[in-house]
């Protein structure tokens, strides 16, 4: 008897629970700020738009250093850390197409 008891006070929590949270289970829809980092115009665009835009927007890209000692070399270290240390899924063959463009445009 005790264990029917409990068993019925359990089946109430439970469709209770359901029906607070279950049955005022809404859409919720959130505004969203505009996207507003973008990369700049430049050789291979379309190379670094396919590879670098997956994990962050073009802003951390943006807000590096800039000057003659962060050109070429600056770029393919960092193109190389994107890969070795982050895991970026970035063919071989597209690595010198990148730099040429973030040397060139940043
Ligand atoms: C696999 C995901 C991934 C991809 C793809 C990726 N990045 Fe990153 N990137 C990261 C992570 C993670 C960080 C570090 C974030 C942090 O420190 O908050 C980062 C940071 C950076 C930074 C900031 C400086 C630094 O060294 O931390 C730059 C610049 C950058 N990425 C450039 C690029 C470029 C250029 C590409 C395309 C070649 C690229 N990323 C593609 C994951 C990625």
């Amino acid at each position: 008897m005790k264990r029917r008891l409990l068993f019925a006070i359990l089946l109430a929590i439970v469709l209770g629970l359901i029906l607070k949270y279950g049955a005022s289970a809404a859409p919720i829809s959130y505004n969203l700020p505009p996207e507003t980092a973008a990369f700049k115009p430049g050789p291979n665009l379309d190379v670094v738009m396919n590879n670098c835009t997956g994990c962050h927007s073009a802003d951390y890209i943006a807000t590096q250093p800039r000057g003659p000692k962060f050109k070429s070399d600056f770029w393919r270290a960092e193109v190389t850390k994107m890969i070795k240390v982050y895991g970026a899924p970035i063919a071989e063959a597209d690595v010198p197409k990148i730099v040429e463009y973030l040397a060139a445009t940043y």
